[in-house]
C-alpha cells in the first residue's frame, strides 16, 4: 500500500506542481520538500514536517508539529537559530547523504551529521514524530545513521531518551524555546547529569543559564527521590535506565490514541506535561514542576532543610544552625547552615550517623553510587571517609539496595510529608549521645524491655507449692494434692495437678524448655483453654527448700508487676522434694537467694536484701549484655580487670559508649540513639545503692522518652575483683554456670 500510495504521490507531483498541500511519506535521493505547503508526514498519519512561520515572526523553520490537531504544535525545530527569510528554503538529501536544509543561496542552514555515509539513504517521520535518516541497504530499519530524537529542541517526546549515550558520549537535553516566536533555545534547560569518573549519582535538573532551578532527586528504583507524586497511572509508564552504556530518563505512552507530552516553557519557566483534551480542543496540563517554593533550588543555603509545612519553610538540619542567624531571621536563608557541634573525623570511633526520614536526597553534584553495595557496606565505606557527610540506599524498592553517598555540604534538601528517603547524616558522637529518640524505636526500646521483663520473670518465677500451711515430708511422699485454696490466706492462687501441668508442657519435653533459671528449668505450656503458661519445675539437685521455696512464691506474689510474668497457678508434687527438703531446711532461712547468679543485686546476693529495686538491677544487667553482645559473667576487660558493668560504667562517664555497643545494633544505625539511650538507663539500674535505682516503671519511661537523664553513679560490682571475693565469700554459690548460657540464649540480640 505504502508503495503504491508512493508511487502515486510522485506521479501526480510531476503534473501539478503547484497545489494547495503535498504530501510525502519519505525523502530519497533528488526528492525535497520545498516551502510550498509540501509535508513530510509519519507513517501512523500522525506528525507532519514542513515549514512554519512561529508567533508573529516573519521566519521561516523546518519542523515537526502533531498532524491530527487542529492548533499547530510544533514539538522539534531543525534550523532553530538561522531561519530562513522567505520561501525559497527547500530541504534535500545532499550527495553525502546527509538531510539538508538550503536557504535562496542554496548554502546549507541545517544538516544532519551522519559520520556514516548511506549507500541508499532515505529520510522518514516515525511514531511520536521521530525524523529518521537510514541506509536502505541495511537490512536493519531501526538502524539509524541520524534521529532528531538523539536531538530534541523543546519536547520530551512519548519513547525518546533524555540523557546521555555513554559510548558515543552524546547528550540529548531539552531546551525551551527563547520566547514563543523564536524556537532558538533559550536559557531554561533540562538534562541529566552526572559525573562518570566519580561514578556520582546521575539526576535530572532543570537549569536557567548556568544556574541550577530545580532538581528532580535521583531516580531511587521506583521514581526521582524529589517527585513522591510521580506514581504508576494510566496515562504512561516510566523508567530510568542507568548502565555502563546509557543513563536516560523515558516514558511510554499506555494508549497510543492518548495525545501526551513534556515541554519545556521559558515564558512559565515549568516542565510541564500537556494532555491534549479532544472534547476541549485543548492542551491541558497534567503536572508541572518545580511545584512549590521549597522546590527552587537550594532556598534554604547549604544544610538547609525545605519544609513545605513550616513557616518559614527555611530550616536547619537537626543539630545544625543557621550560619548567620541575624540574616536567617530576616529570611535570608542564602548562608545556609552550619554543625553545631564540629565533626571530630580523626577520632574514627567518635562519628556516627542520624538517620533523617522522609527526605528529597541532597545535590549529586558531588556523590558516589554503586548500585550493589548494601546500606551496611555504605556506612562503612561513607564512614571511612572524613569528607562522606551522609549516604543512603540508591534504590529503595524492596528493603532497599545499592549506596549512594554525599560529600562535602548537604544542598538543596528537603521534607516531605509522605514519600521521602531515609538519608543517614554524619555526626559528632557528642550529638548522636543527644540524639531523640524517634516513634519507632522507642517501640523498639519497649519491646526490649517487655522481652527482658519476661525472661526476668522466668527466672524469678515458675509454678511453686504455694501453700502455706506446711507441708510435711508425708504428705509431699503420699503425692497428696491440695485442693485447699481457701487456706491459702494471702496467696489466692489457683492450684494445678501435676496430670494437667504434664499435659501443658507435653510432658515437660525439651521442646518446651524455655530456660534453666536458678533452682530449675522453666518451661512453655499451654493448658486446655489455651492460656499460655511458664512452669519452672523445681529440680531435684537444685537445693531450694520449702521455705525458700514459699518466700519466693510469696515474694513473686507480692511483687507482680509488669514486668514480671504473672503468677498464675502452683502445683504441689515433686518425690524429690522431701530430700531436698530435709537437709536445707534445717539449716536456716537467711541464706538462701533465689535468682541467677551474675544478674542478682548486690544487697540480694549478700545481705539477702530484695526490693523492687533488685529486679531493676538485673533489667540493668541484661540490657547491658544486649547492648554489648557481651556476657556478664566472665567478662575480662583487657586493661583493667572491670566487670561489664564497671567497664561500661567507665565509657560512658568518658563519653565513648559507642565502643561498647554491639556491631548488630549499629549497622542501620536506625536505632543509635535509642541504644546509647539504653545503655545510660541500664547503667542507671545497676547503679549500687537501691535508692540511686530507677523503679522499673520509671526505667521503662526513660527508655521511651527524651528528657535529659541523671548521669550514672558507680555501679554495683565494678571490678572483677569484688564479684569475685565477694561471691566466693558469701554464703551464696553461684548457680551451675548453665543458667547464664540459657539466659543468653533466649536474649540473643539480632
Ligand atoms: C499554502 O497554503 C495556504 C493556505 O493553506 C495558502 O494560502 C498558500 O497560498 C499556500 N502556499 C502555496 C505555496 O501553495
Ligand atoms: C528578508 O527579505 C526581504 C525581501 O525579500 C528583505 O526586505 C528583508 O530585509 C530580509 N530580511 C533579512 C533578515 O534578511
Ligand atoms: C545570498 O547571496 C547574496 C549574494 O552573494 C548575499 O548578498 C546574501 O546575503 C546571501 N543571503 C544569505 C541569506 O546568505
Ligand atoms: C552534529 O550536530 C550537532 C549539533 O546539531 C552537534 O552537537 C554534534 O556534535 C554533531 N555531531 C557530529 C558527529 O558532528
Ligand atoms: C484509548 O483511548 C481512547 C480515546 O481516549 C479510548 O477510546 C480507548 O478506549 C482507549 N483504549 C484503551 C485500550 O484503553
Ligand atoms: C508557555 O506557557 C504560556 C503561558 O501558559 C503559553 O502561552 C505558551 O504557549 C507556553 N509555551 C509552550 C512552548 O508551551
Ligand atoms: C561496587 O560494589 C561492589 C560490591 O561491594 C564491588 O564489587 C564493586 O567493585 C563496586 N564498584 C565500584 C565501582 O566501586
Ligand atoms: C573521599 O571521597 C572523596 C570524594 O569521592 C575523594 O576525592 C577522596 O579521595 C576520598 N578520600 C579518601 C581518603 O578515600
Amino acid at each position: 500500500m505504502a508503495i503504491i500510495f508512493f508511487t502515486f504521490v510522485t506521479v501526480f507531483s510531476q503534473f501539478f506542481l503547484r497545489i494547495e498541500s503535498f504530501e510525502v511519506t519519505s525523502i530519497r535521493p533528488s526528492e525535497s520538500i520545498r516551502d510550498d505547503n509540501s509535508t513530510l508526514v509519519s507513517i501512523d498519519g500522525s506528525f507532519a514536517l514542513g515549514f512554519f512561520t512561529p508567533g508573529s515572526s516573519n521566519n521561516r523553520y523546518v519542523g515537526i508539529w502533531y498532524k491530527t490537531i487542529p492548533i499547530r504544535t510544533v514539538i522539534w525545530v531543525a534550523n532553530r537559530c538561522n531561519p530562513i527569510n522567505g520561501s525559497s528554503g527547500v530541504l534535500t538529501l545532499d550527495s553525502a547523504g546527509n538531510l539538508v536544509l538550503l536557504d535562496q543561496n542554496k548554502s546549507a542552514v541545517w544538516s544532519t551529521n551522519s559520520s556514516k555515509k548511506a549507500s541508499k539513504p532515505i529520510v522518514e517521520l516515525l511514531d511520536y514524530g521521530n525524523l529518521v535518516l537510514r541506509d536502505e541497504e541495511d537490512g536493519n530499519s531501526e538502524n539509524y545513521l541520524w534521529q532528531s530524537f538523539d536531538y530534541p529542541t523543546d519536547n520530551n517526546m512519548p519513547e525518546m531518551k533524555i540523557g546521555w549515550d555513554l559510548r558515543t558520549g552524546l547528550q540529548r537535553r531539552l531546551s525551551a524555546w527563547r520566547s514563543w516566536d523564536d524556537p532558538c533555545p533559550g536559557d531554561f534547560t533540562y538534562g541529566i547529569e552526572l559525573d562518570v569518573q566519580q561514578h556520582s549519582f546521575p539526576e535530572p535538573i532543570i537549569r536557567k543559564g548556568n544556574a541550577k532551578f530545580y532538581r528532580t532527586g535521583p531516580w531511587i528504583g521506583l521514581r526521582f527521590s524529589g517527585s513522591p507524586d510521580l506514581r504508576p497511572n494510566p496515562l504512561f509508564d516510566y523508567g530510568f535506565v542507568y548502565n555502563d552504556e546509557e543513563v536516560y530518563y523515558t516514558y511510554h505512552l499506555k494508549n497510543k490514541s492518548v495525545i501526551s507530552r513534556i515541554v519545556m516553557n521559558q515564558t512559565t519557566l515549568t516542565r510541564q506535561r500537556l494532555t491534549w483534551m479532544e472534547a476541549e480542543q485543548t492542551w491541558k496540563p497534567y503536572n508541572s514542576v518545580p511545584r512549590d517554593y521549597c522546590d527552587s533550588y537550594g532556598l534554604c543555603g547549604v544544610n538547609g532543610n525545605c519544609i513545605i509545612t513550616e513557616n518559614p519553610v527555611c530550616q536547619c538540619l537537626d543539630r545544625f544552625n543557621p550560619k548567620f542567624q541575624d540574616k536567617w531571621s530576616l529570611t535570608d536563608w542564602s548562608g545556609g547552615c552550619i554543625r553545631r557541634s564540629p565533626l571530630r573525623c580523626e577520632e574514627k570511633a567518635s562519628d556516627g550517623f542520624i538517620k533523617f526520614s522522609g527526605m528529597k536526597l541532597p545535590d549529586a553534584a558531588h556523590s558516589w553510587v554503586n548500585m550493589s553495595m548494601n546500606l551496611k557496606e555504605c556506612r562503612a565505606k561513607c564512614l571511612s571517609n572524613c569528607t562522606c557527610m551522609a549516604y543512603s540506599n540508591s534504590d529503595i524498592r524492596g528493603e532497599g539496595s545499592g549506596c549512594a553517598m554525599w560529600f562535602g555540604d548537604l544542598v538543596d534538601v528537603r521534607q516531605f510529608t509522605a514519600g521521602g528517603q531515609d538519608l543517614f547524616i554524619r555526626m559528632p558522637a557528642s550529638e548522636l549521645a543527644k540524639a531523640k529518640v524517634n516513634r519507632k524505636v522507642k517501640r523498639a526500646a519497649i519491646v526490649i524491655a517487655v522481652v527482658i521483663g519476661v525472661v526476668c520473670g522466668m527466672i524469678l518465677v515458675g509454678c511453686y507449692i504455694c501453700r502455706r500451711r506446711r507441708l510435711t515430708e508425708e504428705t509431699e511422699r503420699n503425692l497428696i494434692t491440695s485442693t485447699n485454696e481457701g487456706q491459702e490466706g494471702d496467696l489466692e492462687l489457683p492450684l494445678f495437678d501435676l496430670p494437667t501441668i504434664i499435659d501443658a508442657t507435653d510432658g515437660f519435653s525439651f521442646n518446651n524448655k524455655l530456660g534453666e533459671g536458678g533452682f530449675g528449668p522453666v518451661y512453655r505450656g499451654m493448658l486446655k483453654g489455651g492460656q499460655e503458661i511458664a512452669v519452672k519445675r523445681l529440680s531435684m539437685s537444685s537445693g531450694q527448700g520449702v521455705n525458700e521455696f514459699k518466700n519466693e512464691v510469696k515474694l513473686i506474689a507480692k511483687l507482680q508487676h509488669r514486668n514480671l510474668v504473672k503468677l498464675f497457678g502452683c502445683c504441689v508434687q515433686d518425690f524429690g522434694m522431701a530430700r531436698i527438703f530435709g537437709g536445707d531446711q534445717i539449716e536456716g532461712n537467711t541464706s538462701r537467694v533465689v535468682g541467677t547468679y551474675g544478674y542478682m543485686a548486690p544487697e540480694y546476693a549478700f545481705d539477702g536484701l530484695f526490693s523492687i529495686k533488685s529486679d531493676v538491677f538485673s533489667f540493668g544487667i541484661l540490657m547491658l549484655e544486649i547492648i554489648s553482645g557481651k556476657k556478664s559473667r566472665g567478662f575480662h576487660h583487657d586493661n583493667n580487670g572491670l566487670t561489664l558493668i564497671g567497664h561500661a560504667w567507665t565509657l560512658q562517664r568518658d563519653g565513648k559508649a559507642l565502643e561498647l555497643i554491639s556491631a548488630h545494633l549499629v549497622e542501620s544505625d536506625d536505632y543509635l540513639d535509642e541504644v546509647l539511650r539504653c545503655f545510660h538507663v541500664a547503667l542507671l539500674c545497676v547503679q549500687q545503692r537501691p535508692a540511686d535505682r530507677p523503679n522499673i516503671s520509671s526505667a521503662i519511661l526513660m527508655l521511651g522518652g527524651e528528657s535529659a537523664l541523671p548521669q550514672p553513679k558507680p555501679p554495683g560490682y565494678f571490678m572483677e575483683t569484688d564479684q569475685k571475693l565477694e561471691g566466693e565469700n558469701s554464703s551464696c554459690k553461684p548457680q551451675s554456670s548453665s543458667t547464664n548460657d540459657i539466659s543468653m540464649t533466649v536474649l540473643e540480640p539480632r
